[in-house]
């Protein structure tokens, strides 16, 4: 943690939440909270709340939640300190300087050494291209008709056959090995110490805010691998990063281009294509398409046109609508990537492909056509059922008609006839469809519930009646305390649970402070101080499900204490409450 404990409490405790969350979500009160569309997953109908008593938000779709301070961290990507920074100036809070702990500190200053030694060596591949050394590198990419001024916007470099330039130029700027390994440039092992790019043209990779966090080097002419890219650091995380997106974010275009690689993120850029980013590589993720999200919500798909690339579309379109990013798939034929696209056609043709680029559902329908053969009648009819079990993915029926008519009409299906059958379809996998939807539907938390094994269900059940209804440790006085909850994570919340309340008062939004670290651990705590209370129980069958779960926790804390007791005594003292445990009566009023 970078700042004391009671710094972050009392920056956290004097925003309000509804104040920070109410600038990015249009939220309506409904009883004591408030309701919103969940900025982190696409939805129709809210299922987004903010709690002012508990100062937490959680979102029942998708699991979402947390406090103040993670809402930024999540919504602008924020790391800790930065969004802890804007919060107090928000609230007029002064952070301490000094106040970083020794070890966050060294974090702190490591990060920023591996930045400026990225850097210096961006200027240093940069410096070789443009010298006599560099020559062949230079010629490389002056022949795949990139002009200077691209080159140096992209910060294109060399890396001479020397195996070890880089190093030596790095030690002379007064790195340790230690640091310099940390980079992923240099390899330092018994054998020696060598560069890991020589020989290849290097492409810085840049973060949003134009920092150098990692390169890729490619060959020059045929060899593997043909791009090397530097590992995973702490700076560089691939999944998360896209190339180009520094300066596509300030395109004035309404979408975002995504393609393959370094070559064609440059290639459009120069073409004039400003909005073009690329994953590189590494298939497209979830943090992808929440990092676009930020800027856009319309995205092309420029992928390779083989099948490879196809494969690449077909992943990446779910993911993008997932994150609420609508997608059109661009037609590269015949070329293979938007880079010889460019080169063989120009910008005006590529431009037109843009504008034909195909609605992401009929390029689903394209790809599934692929697979019959529609001179065959048998094969027809097959499309025609596979087409039609698709359409019925859409769940609304007006969405779903309009795709109806779409299809129909590229494909010289009777429209009438398709919509029959998608009817008949719908109708005959009623029940499986029914029991599919309500799958996809059921929320994030009930999945997830499904999973869990009895104590902890019953641990996590108690746990959230306990935060919700303070009254009712006065029934489990006695019988339970914090260390009866074995499960890790939620032994750690009832100890702060079980404190505040002997403190009278429990602060939801104080207690996730703790996990801000983890994401899955403060949305798991999250979700425990937003349960939906009894759900769907009348109030005979929840005092009844109460007293039992009380009995199920303390039998599991039982059982594992008489697993790991010490001696005699203490088995004896567990078998004694064991058998008092057959006897409790919890009575609720
Ligand atoms: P491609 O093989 O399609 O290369 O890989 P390209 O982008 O067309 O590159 P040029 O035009 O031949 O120079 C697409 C992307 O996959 C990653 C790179 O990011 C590349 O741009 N890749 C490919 C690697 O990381 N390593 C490889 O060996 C190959
Ligand atoms: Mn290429």
């Amino acid at each position: 943690m970078f700042y004391p404990e009671e710094i972050v409490e009392e920056v956290r405790s004097k925003v309000d939440i509804v104040d920070i969350v109410s600038g990015y979500v249009k939220l309506q009160k409904k009883g004591s909270n408030y309701f919103g569309l969940c900025p982190f997953h696409n939805e129709k109908s809210p299922s987004f709340s903010v709690a002012p008593g508990k100062q937490i938000y959680y979102c029942f779709g998708c699991g979402a939640g947390g406090n103040a301070i993670t809402f930024l961290m999540e919504y602008e990507n924020y790391s800790f300190p930065e969004a802890l920074q804007v919060l107090a100036d928000r609230v007029g809070v002064t952070l301490p300087k000094e106040e970083m702990s020794k070890e966050a500190r060294a974090q702190a200053d490591l990060r920023a050494s591996l930045l400026e030694i990225n850097k210096l060596a961006a200027n240093y591949f940069y410096y070789q291209l443009k010298h006599p050394q560099g020559r062949l590198g230079y010629d490389y990419l002056r022949n795949r008709q990139l002009s200077d001024d691209t080159i140096r916007r992209f910060g294109l470099g060399f890396a001479s056959k020397r195996g070890d330039d880089l190093y030596r130029f790095l030690r002379e700027k007064g790195y340790t090995d230690q640091l310099l390994k940390e980079t992923g440039l240099v390899s330092i092992e018994e054998r020696g110490t060598h560069d890991k790019f020589w020989n290849r043209v290097m492409f810085p990779i840049m973060d949003v805010n134009n920092r150098v966090i990692g390169f890729g080097g490619r060959v020059m002419g045929d060899g593997a691998p043909k791009y090397l890219n530097s590992p995973e650091t702490r700076l560089f995380d691939k999944s998360r990063n896209l190339y180009g997106l520094n300066y596509a974010k300030a395109s004035r275009e309404k979408f975002f281009l995504i393609c393959e690689g370094y070559m064609d993120v440059i290639a459009m850029h120069q073409a004039g294509f400003t909005n073009a980013v690329a994953s590189l590589g590494t298939a497209f993720t979830k943090q992808h398409a929440s990092l676009i999200k930020r800027y856009t919500d319309q995205v092309i798909l420029t992928y390779d046109s083989d099948d490879a690339g196809v494969k690449a579309a077909l992943r990446a379109i779910p993911i993008l609508k997932e994150a609420g990013v609508s997608a059109r798939v661009l037609n590269m034929k015949p070329y293979k990537d938007p880079d010889e696209f460019i080169k063989n056609m120009g910008a005006h043709a590529f431009r037109e492909r843009i504008n034909e680029a195909r609605n992401s559902f009929l390029f689903e329908i394209d790809v599934l056509k692929r697979n019959y053969n529609l001179e065959d009648p048998e094969q027809k009819t097959g499309f025609y059922n596979a087409a039609a079990r698709k359409l019925l993915e859409f769940p609304e029926a007006l969405e779903r008609d309009n795709y109806i008519q779409a299809v129909s009409r590229e494909y010289f299906i009777n429209y009438q006839d398709l919509k029959q059958l998608v009817h008949n379809l719908g109708s005959r996998l009623g029940p499986v469809r029914t029991e599919e939807r309500k799958q996809a539907a059921s929320s994030y938390q009930e999945r997830k519930r499904e999973k869990e094994d009895g104590p902890k269900k019953s641990q996590r059940l108690l746990l959230t009646w306990l935060i919700e209804n303070p009254r009712l440790f006065d029934k489990i006085d006695g019988i339970i305390t914090a260390d009866d909850f074995k499960e890790d994570l939620y032994h750690q919340v009832a100890k702060m649970v079980f404190d505040g309340h002997a403190k009278g008062e429990v602060s939801p939004a104080g207690i996730l402070n703790h996990f801000i670290n983890d994401e899955e651990q403060y949305k798991t705590v999250a979700s425990l101080f937003s349960a939906n209370l009894k759900g769907s129980l009348t109030d005979d069958e929840w005092k009844k499900a109460f007293s039992e779960t009380v009995i199920k926790v303390k039998k599991n804390s039982l059982d594992e204490a008489s697993r790991t007791a010490a001696d005699i005594g203490q088995l004896q003292e567990i078998i004694k409450a064991r058998s008092a445990l057959k006897t409790l009566h919890i009575s609720i009023d």
